[in-house]
């Protein structure tokens, strides 16, 4: 479905990507896991077309999307949802979510798409009427989630989708994305730390200075000793 190779990305002169390749298939749930700097939101950025790429190619079921504009790329099936959230503060949780069956079109009917986005946390339902400007960290990321969703996708990109959570808020947002692969997306996630990795990944990756040292199961991961020198800091 999503298919990276090679992938070479500068940013002001250095070499933030270096060569980055991967795969995400139809109904697969699979981690970027890597430390701070690394370069998770620059090859999810690149992905949706916010970077440009030195070389390197990117595949969308089987098209080259590379150099496509971020709404092209929206429109082909991809839902993004940021680091940072980007909830609309002006808006209701309600009109967030609404908003991409608003600028996208998609065969299947709004109500379809968005009533999916509140099964995946039904907490939401209870928020629809309050204003992005007052949401929590934890709430302005599930919308944010649930925004992408509402795109009706059929590979969700999600940077970081706990970070910044309290331990509390965590297991709502991973049952959330038990329930995004149930309904059948694929999903490529962005993570710093591997312990927030779901037990039901399929595929982790991890990324270090740009390059991909990694690639398996999560448990395999945790178990490997170049991964724990790098994901635990003692390099
Ligand atoms: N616009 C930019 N100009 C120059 N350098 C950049 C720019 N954006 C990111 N970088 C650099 O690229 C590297 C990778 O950044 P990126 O944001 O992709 O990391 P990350 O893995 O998402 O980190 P984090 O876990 O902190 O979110 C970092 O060294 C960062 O300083
Ligand atoms: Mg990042």
């Amino acid at each position: 479905m999503l298919s990276v190779r090679n992938l070479a990305v500068d940013l002001q002169g250095s070499h933030v990507l270096r060569g980055v390749s991967f795969d995400v298939n139809e109904r697969e749930l699979v981690c970027l896991v890597g430390r701070n700097g690394a370069g998770k939101t620059t090859t999810m950025r690149t992905i949706m077309g916010f970077r440009k790429a030195v070389s390197g190619t990117i595949e969308f079921g089987g098209r080259d999307i590379l150099g496509l504009r971020p709404y092209q790329i929206a429109q082909l099936g991809v839902g993004f949802a940021p680091e940072e959230s980007e909830v609309f503060a002006e808006l209701t949780v309600a009109e967030n979510i609404a908003m991409p069956t608003w600028t996208c079109p998609n065969p299947r009917p709004a109500e379809a798409r968005i009533a999916e986005a509140y099964k995946i946390f039904p907490r939401l339902e209870r928020y629809r009427g309050r204003g992005g400007q007052v949401l929590s960290g934890g709430e302005r990321k599930m919308v944010s989630i649930a925004r992408a969703l509402a795109l009706g996708p059929k590979l969700l990109l999600l940077d970081e989708p706990t970070e910044g959570l309290s331990p509390v808020i965590v297991p709502s947002i991973v049952e959330g994305l038990a329930n995004i692969r149930s309904f059948g997306h694929a999903v490529f996630i962005a993570e710093s730390n591997i312990y927030h990795v779901p037990d039901f990944t399929d595929r982790l990756y991890v990324i270090e200075r740009g390059e991909v040292i990694f690639a398996g199961p999560p448990a395999e991961a945790r178990r490997n000793p170049d991964v724990r020198r790098v994901i635990e800091g003692a390099v």
